[in-house]
């Protein structure tokens, strides 16, 4: 095997992705809100420090790559985007469903995902997704029907609308590289890199 193939194989690898991040209230408030809505025991909530919209997920890299990166999404930085979260949807939405999610109506965080998308294809970093960007939050995932099964269990009670105060807009609050380490009991999201974006906060 030739040394450079058998030197990737070595390296380390960190499953990343970018996110932006939701102001804490608003996190608190999907968790109030989920206590109830996400209450069907098939459910398995996100927790409130894990809810984020995603905007560009890269797979596992070498680590050796975090450093630029980092620096590519320091870089994309913009305005803070506003962001309005509409009612829960399932995934896919016929049959039975993996997960729900909130989706985003945001053209500020579309513009940055664009952005940032560009920056990290131009440095190698990243293969864009064949379908559109879908903003979103995943608030839950559904559990296995039975152990080891890779059937979704039945969820039986419907998620209902968002209660008014989250229907709000708000303002995105950071740009994060985040690392997600999986484990038995779900995925742990590790910030490895963060930016505050402009304007956020001032509302
Ligand atoms: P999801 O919540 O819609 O599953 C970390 O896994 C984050 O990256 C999640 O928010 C997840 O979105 C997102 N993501 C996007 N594409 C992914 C993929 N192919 N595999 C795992 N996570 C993905």
């Amino acid at each position: 095997m030739a040394a450079v193939a058998k030197e990737r194989l070595k390296s380390p690898r960190a499953r990343l992705f970018v996110a932006l991040d939701l102001p804490d209230e608003v996190r608190e408030g999907i968790a109030v809100w989920g206590g109830r809505a996400l209450a069907d025991p098939a459910l398995r909530p996100v927790a409130p420090e894990s809810l984020h919209i995603t905007l560009a997920f890269l797979g596992y890299r070498p680590e050796k790559e975090i450093e630029q990166i980092a620096e590519v999404v320091r870089e994309s930085a913009g305005p803070a985007p506003w962001v309005e979260l509409l009612d829960p949807v399932q995934r896919p939405p016929r049959g039975r469903a993996r997960l729900f999610a909130l989706p985003v109506l945001s053209p500020g965080a579309e513009s940055l995902q664009a952005g940032l998308e560009r920056k990290l294809v131009e440095g190698g970093f990243y293969e864009p997704e064949k379908r559109p960007f879908w903003p979103h939050v995943t608030v839950a995932r559904v559990r296995p029907e039975a152990r080891g099964s890779r059937r979704p269990a039945v969820v039986s009670d419907p998620l209902g609308k968002l209660p008014e105060g989250l229907s709000e807009a708000f303002l995105g609050v950071r740009l994060a590289l985040y690392r997600s380490d999986l484990q038995p009991t779900g995925a742990r999201y590790v910030p490895l890199a963060q930016v505050e974006l402009p304007g956020a906060g001032r509302q």
